[in-house]
């Protein structure tokens, strides 16, 4: 009988899997990729089918969430046929989709009726010019348009992203969260992770803490703490005036890793315990090698043996971390 849990060695409950689609985006974003970047070639990242496998295989094992992440997942050929049949698994509770908006435009519809239930989408500014130098190659209003288009298909609770670097967005703040107010959009501050080796800019310097935001928007609003937990380093609030929800994503400043539920599949298929770790299982050599679905289901029972009990970030030292965030999936 196959486990219809998965534990970890910490009692830790694994019910979230991240998945990363793709490495490829159509944005170059300052803090997450160089602006010259070499993709993966085709035969080493997880093929739609291969993909479908470990996620059946999770379901299985009594997962109740998915995320797709990338890179940006929709422009990844004919991925909406994943989504499709992801959003038929059985179990599955949650199946949602980080996006940076640029395709939304003419997929949200799709993406609605296919069962996807919430979208994060990656906004980290407002103004025109400053979006195209944040992400090198974006336009703002393409993803104004594909919010407006998910807001019309009828998505809920859909989420910004934004991640908040000093001189460079850091008085938009208080425009964000306006923003989100008035488009009943929940808002994220993301602070930046030491993820990949960048040379853009200092990641020390860069640094904002979810307490300076915090402090910023009270100027304004007073937050009213929110008990909800997602297992994940994002802390909510609310404001007295609106149904909005404001999260701070803090992977330095608080230690969440005695609640953590997530594990990630990497777009070469590694499946990744920890996302400040490199404890890995590579489940496309097992794929490959033609493991069943019940072997499968076993390595992944197997693997939570090794999820790490915590991480260490520190943007002050050279990142511990190679991986950049697009291979990782968020
Ligand atoms: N630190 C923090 N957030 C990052 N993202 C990408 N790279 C980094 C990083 N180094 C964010 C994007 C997007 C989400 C998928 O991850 O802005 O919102
Ligand atoms: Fe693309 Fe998202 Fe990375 Fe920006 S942060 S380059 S949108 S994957």
């Amino acid at each position: 009988m196959a486990a219809t849990q998965l534990v970890d060695r910490f009692g830790r409950v694994i019910d979230y899997v991240r998945i990363s689609v793709t490495d490829r985006c159509d944005f170059r974003c300052v803090y997450c990729m160089d602006e010259e970047m070499t993709f993966l070639p085709r035969a080493e990242i997880l093929s739609l089918e291969e993909i479908y496998r470990v996620a059946n295989a999770f379901t299985q094992l009594g997962v109740k969430k998915i995320r797709l992440t990338g890179g940006e997942p929709l422009i990844r050929r004919d991925v909406l046929s994943l989504v499709q049949r992801l959003g038929a698994l059985k179990g599955l509770q949650e199946l949602a989709l980080t996006t940076n908006g640029s395709q939304l435009g003419e997929m949200a519809g799709e993406l609605r009726r296919a069962n996807v239930s919430r979208l994060n989408i990656s906004l980290d500014t407002l103004q025109a010019d400053r979006f195209t130098q944040l992400t090198r190659t974006g336009k703002l209003n393409q993803v104004l348009r594909g919010i407006e288009a998910a807001q019309k298909a009828g998505f809920k609770r859909t989420k910004i992203n934004a991640v908040i670097l000093k001189g460079r967005n850091d008085d938009e703040v208080l425009d964000l969260v306006d923003f989100a107010r008035a488009q009943h959009l929940d808002l994220s501050f993301i602070e930046e992770m030491p993820l990949g080796v960048i040379s853009e800019h200092n990641r020390a310097e860069a640094y904002c803490s979810s307490d300076e935001l915090r402090e910023m928007i009270e100027e304004r609003y007073a937050l009213l703490p929110l008990s909800d937990n997602t297992g994940g380093p994002s802390r909510y609030y609310r404001m007295q005036d609106s149904e909005i929800r404001i999260g701070f994503i803090s992977p330095h400043s608080h230690n969440f890793c005695g609640d953590c539920n997530r594990v990630r599949l990497t777009v070469e298929g590694r499946l990744l315990l920890c996302l400040g770790n490199e404890h890995s299982v590579d489940l496309k050599a097992l794929l490959r090698g033609g493991i069943t679905d019940t072997d499968l289901q076993a390595e992944i029972v197997r693997a939570m043996n090794i999820k790490p009990e915590r991480h260490y970030f520190n943007n002050a030292e050279p990142p511990q971390i190679l991986r950049f965030m697009n291979m990782t999936g968020g």
